[in-house]
């Protein structure tokens, strides 16, 4: 059969599974929101989703919040990290992870992550330490928990603090115990495509209770939790989350264990069958990640086993197929020049690398030939998953037609500069 890039029939004709997923259950909980007539951050649906998620990651205090991006913010500052202090983050995340540090006004420290895992790297982290250095951000990457027994050991040895960024990682467990419980604190996302989403919206989970007491303050414009509204004690913003959102979540939040259970299961049995599709791999599951939501598969592209095909010629094959898989990151983060502007014009700060000559191969490589398969994609049934191999076996079996095609898009784009000049 020919390849649907090149006029054939696609192997997928109808679409995944939705995103957000939402019933009954939503629409009930935001319509008891709509006639309390409280619609704002005091509703008491934000308490009843901060106790769930505590629960859920079995932590002393949860605080919600805006978005993912604040909550690093908020937990940066309650942590006392300003201005001449370093962060160390991994460069292949959202631009959040490290601009939050910037926010700051403390300098973020790129260490590289782990070829096998795509995390922080805990040898890279030891590298990155210098005197300035105060916090470590692990990303725990595509839902995997990052290696939280080895960072917790180095941020000890160096009275550093760390935290766990979460965002991709709702309800994953490392060693039976759920992430946010092994650092100063832990932060989630509730963005649209996030495991569990009210659109927008943020957590920060901590068993720190002095920490918790400054993360609230912070987010609620500096009060005190039984202080009048207008008593302010310390320097905050508002950052708080909506009744709406958390009734949403309220009701998300139920649906994430069985969703989770749905995606392992049809990761897996992707990952055994991927096997045998030479030239396309998968991190594998560490062991002691005993809990994975399975945020985001990426893929690793080998061209040798296609013919040479570029990955950008590869992914538009298989879209064209009905698979929408993507590409990962341009680049690591610190090719963005935001980095290369200093965040206040305060003397203090200074950049502790040169952003602009940084190398790290590991993170480049999978910005290079790496593949990002979404959690919606395995959300269905087994036959979604046969569909996405189908297609990638597919596109290994012509790839010598897409060589053609490559070399003719090449000569077109040479004559176009050409008759460009
Ligand atoms: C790893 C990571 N950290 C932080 C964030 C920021 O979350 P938000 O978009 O809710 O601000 C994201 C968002 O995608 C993320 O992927």
């Amino acid at each position: 059969m020919e390849l649907a890039i090149l006029g054939g029939a696609p192997v997928r004709k109808v679409p995944f599974p939705p995103w957000p997923v939402y019933g009954e259950e939503e629409e009930r909980s935001l319509r008891e929101v709509l006639e309390s007539g409280s619609w704002g951050g005091y509703n008491g649906k934000v308490e009843e989703l901060e106790s769930a998620f505590a629960e859920l990651h079995q932590v002393r205090h949860a605080i919600s919040c805006a978005n993912g991006t604040v909550a690093l913010e908020a937990t940066l500052r309650a942590l006392g990290i300003g201005c001449g202090d370093e962060v160390i983050v991994p460069p292949f995340t959202f631009i959040a992870t490290a601009t939050s540090v910037l926010l700051c006004h403390a300098a973020p420290m790129f260490a590289d992550i782990d070829a096998a895992t795509l995390n922080l790297s805990p040898a890279a982290v030891e590298t990155a330490i210098t005197p300035r250095t105060k916090a470590i951000i692990a990303v725990h990457f595509g839902g995997l928990p990052a290696d939280v027994d080895a960072l917790r050991r180095i941020a000890e040895r160096h009275k550093l603090a760390l935290i766990e960024d979460a965002a991709h990682a709702h309800g994953a467990r490392w060693r039976g115990v759920p992430v946010g419980n092994f650092g100063s604190a832990g932060t989630f996302s509730f963005q649209a495509f996030k495991l569990a989403t009210s659109g927008e919206g943020g957590i920060i989970v901590t068993n720190d209770s002095d920490l918790a007491a400054r993360l609230w303050s912070y987010c609620n414009q500096g009060r005190r939790k039984g202080a009048g509204w207008y008593e302010h004690f310390t320097l905050g913003s508002n950052y708080r989350l909506t009744g709406f959102q958390a009734a949403i979540l309220c009701a998300q939040l139920r649906k994430l264990p069985e969703q989770s259970r749905i995606r392992k299961e049809n990761v897996h049995y992707f990952r055994r069958h991927l096997r045998a599709i030479p030239g396309l791999t998968m991190p594998e599951d560490d062991p002691r990640a005993d809990r994975q939501p399975y945020y985001l598969v990426t893929l690793r592209y080998d061209p040798s086993q296609f013919d040479g095909i570029s990955r950008d010629l590869f992914l538009r094959a298989l879209q064209a197929e009905g698979i929408p898989a993507q590409r990962t990151y341009p680049y690591p983060l610190y090719r963005n020049p935001v980095f290369s502007r200093p965040p206040c014009r305060c003397g203090a700060w200074k950049a502790p690398q040169d952003y602009t000559s940084l190398f790290l191969p590991e993170s480049e490589k999978v910005c290079r030939d790496g593949i990002w398969l979404e959690h919606s994609l395995f959300l269905g049934a087994q036959k979604d998953v046969e569909d996405i191999l189908a297609a990638c076996e597919k596109i290994q079996r012509h790839a010598s037609a897409l060589v053609r095609l490559e070399q003719r898009e090449e000569t077109i784009q040479q004559s176009d500069a050409l008759g460009s000049r």
